[in-house]
């Protein structure tokens, strides 16, 4: 695992973005197959869309070749509605830049059959030939997507049920009444957002240093979903000093070194 800490979250914000718009590049560079991108969403990764966005607008980089697959949606809440993840999506990026209708996917939280819905999704990323680069956030107990602690680690896409922790943490979007936030989800699973051949997990704010300590010291485990990533042969974190005031001092320096030492 990486650890890529900046001076906040700006800086780091920028830095994913920059990573990503590279890594579609570097791809287009040598095969016309398309580049599959998984998204995610909540108030962590809006900077970097933004900057994306710009990106995009400027030349640099091109969606007219993703294909991309967000990570969840709130079961029973109209697409339309301010706070779904549909409406979120289109805001922050898609109304913004060259990605073609037909090659976004979010999952149907209004699914008349959820479950077969959560199926056709794991068909559709295999079918597009898996991802790429998965990008996400973390909540502050440290879920995944909507794969909450005591999610299993090998859990793939499916119907979940969101903890009160998180319905209060998510009601700020709900006029701050956690009864207002959904109760259940689809989510994709742990498992497959570490099917990706790469993980980029954006984290900023004291809010998250708990959960990181977990992520990156404590064992792996499905009380931390976001531990699952100890497993994956390219995970990065990309996160701000704050985020990262609970690690020890030790590991702190040796994510520094690293990075130093690799960028000399
Ligand atoms: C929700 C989303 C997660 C996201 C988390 C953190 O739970 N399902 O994908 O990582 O919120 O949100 P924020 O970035 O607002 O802290």
């Amino acid at each position: 695992m990486k650890v890529i800490i900046r001076n906040n979250a700006s800086e780091g914000s920028l830095w994913a973005a920059h990573y990503i718009a590279g890594q579609i590049n570097a791809k287009a560079a040598v095969t016309a197959e398309p580049f599959v991108l998984g998204l995610c969403t909540g108030s962590t990764p809006i900077e970097t869309y933004a900057e994306l966005i710009r990106m995009v607008k400027a030349g640099e980089v091109s969606f007219r070749n993703v294909i991309s697959f967000n990570m969840d949606e709130y079961v029973g809440l109209p697409e339309s509605h301010p706070e779904s993840y549909h409406s979120f999506m289109h805001k922050y990026l898609f109304d913004h830049i060259d990605e073609k209708p037909e090659n976004i996917h979010i999952l149907d939280g209004n699914a008349a059959d959820p479950v077969a819905e959560c199926a056709a999704y794991e068909k559709a990323i295999a079918e597009a030939g898996g991802f790429d680069l998965f990008l996400g956030g973390v909540g502050e107990d440290g879920h995944i997507a909507f794969n909450e602690p005591f999610s299993s680690l090998e859990s793939r896409t499916r119907v979940v049920t969101l903890t009160r922790d998180t319905r209060e943490v998510n009601a700020r979007f709900f006029g701050g009444d956690y009864n207002k936030v959904p109760r259940q989800a689809l989510t994709v699973g742990v498992a497959t957002v570490l099917s990706a051949k790469e993980v980029v997990i954006l984290a900023f704010g004291s809010k998250k240093a708990a959960a990181l300590k977990d992520a990156i010291e404590g064992p792996l485990s499905h009380y931390c979903t976001l531990s699952g990533l100890q497993t994956h042969p390219a995970g990065t974190i990309v996160c701000d000093e704050l985020s990262v005031g609970e690690l020890k001092v030790n590991s702190y320096r040796y994510f520094k070194a690293v990075e130093e030492a690799e960028t000399k």
